[in-house]
């Protein structure tokens, strides 16, 4: 059988990526030392299987076509597009349609309905942490595209329910796979309103305590009512969810958390203690 051998989460703010060389050196230094923490965590797991979780920034889907969730079940997927994304290092994005498929399948037997794509094209939101995580190789990834953008997105509550049944699916997969999950997005931002650039390290604090020592239902509330009120780009925490759900709400480890102005965003960088160890801290 399948079992999920670590779950983490990151931020991954573009600038990370398209400031990297002017930025000053101490910020720099502060993102290779945290990613290259996360990147030896996720390596001692030995995954064969990522399943990331991400929002999707307007690069497979508009307002024409906007699945609240997304499960890429293709054999490959596409490079991003993103300028600054031209020296990503790894130009196959291998799928893995089994694990996907399955996943798909147990969701809709459990009254969840993804949509589902057979090609996505994997944005800065999918790529900048495995850049900066400095992987020598990527296991096979599984996107898992949650609509963190625009408004109605999935609850919170959905999103902890999302966790628990991709972890109920590894879990039940026949193949002797080790599979990862790797969230990705926030902490707290803003992007294109008045209040752009603010990191609001009060909610990224408060979201962080919960993490660690909060009931879902504290979780839950706390979200749901700060949320619609904070920087926009905060609602990306609710891929941090979707992994403290298959995390089974237990276990947050919190490597570092530290507000980056010159990238706008409040990072978080994160492993949770899976089957009751911690993922080789
Ligand atoms: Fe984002």
């Amino acid at each position: 059988m399948a079992s999920l051998v670590g779950v983490f989460a990151t931020s991954h703010g573009p600038l990370i990526a398209r400031d990297w060389q002017t930025m000053p050196a101490h910020r720099r230094e502060h993102f290779v030392s945290r990613f290259r923490e996360m990147g030896r965590r996720f390596e001692a797991c030995r995954p064969d299987v990522l399943i990331e979780i991400a929002p999707d920034h307007w690069t497979n889907f508009f307002l024409n076509n906007l699945p609240s969730v997304c499960i890429g079940v293709g054999e490959a997927h596409d490079p991003p597009a993103e300028p600054f994304l031209r020296d990503f290092p790894h130009k196959n994005l291998v799928g893995h349609p089994g694990l996907a498929m399955h996943i798909l399948e147990t969701a809709l037997k459990e009254d969840f309905e993804p949509s589902l794509s057979h090609r996505l094209r994997l944005d800065h939101g999918f790529c900048i942490p495995l850049w900066r995580m400095e992987l020598p190789r990527l296991p096979a990834i599984i996107p898992f595209i949650v609509n963190d953008l625009e408004p109605p997105m999935p609850s919170i509550r959905r999103c902890l329910a999302w966790g628990r049944l991709i972890a109920r699916a590894v879990a039940a997969y026949p193949e002797p796979l080790r599979v990862a999950i790797l969230a990705t997005g926030g902490l707290s931002h803003s992007i294109g309103e008045p209040t752009m650039g603010a990191i609001d390290e009060a909610f990224d604090h408060e979201f962080l305590r919960l993490l660690e020592r909060g009931t879902d239902e504290q979780l839950t509330d706390y979200l749901e009512d700060i949320l619609p009120r904070i920087g926009n780009g905060a609602h990306e925490v609710r891929n941090w969810v979707v992994a403290h759900g298959a995390a089974g709400s237990r276990g947050f480890d919190l490597i570092d958390y530290e507000p980056v102005p010159e990238v706008y965003v409040g990072c978080g960088y994160a492993a949770w203690n899976v089957e009751g160890r911690k993922a080789a801290a």
